[in-house]
């Protein structure tokens, strides 16, 4: 089947999760932080993760943000940090504006002049996708930007990945759906989904029974990836 539309998860795959914390350790004043900021966000990352799946898993369902929160006042306790309010307040504010991925713009891009559907599709809540498409410039080549909030459920539940064959009335095996997140890629490679994995990190692939159909190192390939 022909590739006709064009999915990527937000956070990791064009947003750089990262850049949040990295920023903030560059301010002045926080030399703390500043040593301490690579595993911080790495644990921010992971208990956010584990929320989701957890909220999703006993149907105690609460929205993206509330999850970043949780997941950042976890990380910040683990570290010794929880006492500095600023340092909360600022890695949440940056994570309105984080930064897309260098080469994202120019991707979508030439998906759209090739005619393809794009939208992300995600967990986060629509204003904050609102907010992370607009200040990284990137509104003009999507068609959509879908949230999970729509069926109140976290990924990889199939009802999420089922909003885009629902928005484009495609079929699954037309959906080139793309994610940094190993278990994401999985989760939609069972649900039938043509998928790419894209893993930055060189790290091993997901033991789950589906597999991403591409693995690639960053994102530049997938406008030659959806048209083959
Ligand atoms: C998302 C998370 C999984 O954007 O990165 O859905």
């Amino acid at each position: 089947m022909t590739i006709t539309t064009c999915i990527f998860d937000a956070y990791g795959t064009l947003f750089d999760v990262a850049a949040a914390a990295r920023e903030a350790a560059a301010d002045p004043g926080r030399a703390d932080f500043a040593r301490h900021w690579p595993q911080i966000a790495e644990l921010w990352r992971q208990k956010q993760l584990q929320y989701t799946w957890l909220r999703a898993i006993t149907g105690a369902h609460t929205d993206f943000w509330q999850v970043t929160r949780d997941g950042l006042d976890w990380a910040l306790e683990a570290r010794g940090l929880d006492g500095d309010a600023a340092l909360r307040e600022r890695l949440l504010q940056l994570y309105w504006e984080l930064s897309a991925y260098p080469e994202v713009p120019q991707m979508l891009a030439a998906l759209k002049q090739r005619g393809f559907n794009t939208a992300i599709l995600s967990n986060g809540s629509p204003d904050m996708l609102m907010g992370a498409v607009a200040s990284a410039g990137i509104a003009p080549w999507l068609d959509d930007v879908l949230s999970v909030e729509d069926v109140g459920v976290f990924k990889p539940a199939d009802a999420v990945y089922a909003l885009v064959t629902e928005r484009f009335s495609c079929a699954r095996d037309q959906v080139l759906f793309v994610s940094s997140n190993g278990w994401d890629a999985a989760g939609a490679s069972g649900f039938g989904f043509v998928t790419a994995w894209v893993n930055r990190a060189g790290e091993p692939v997901d033991r789950l029974p589906w597999k991403p159909a591409h693995v690639l190192s960053d994102l530049t390939a997938i406008p030659d990836l959806a048209g083959v």
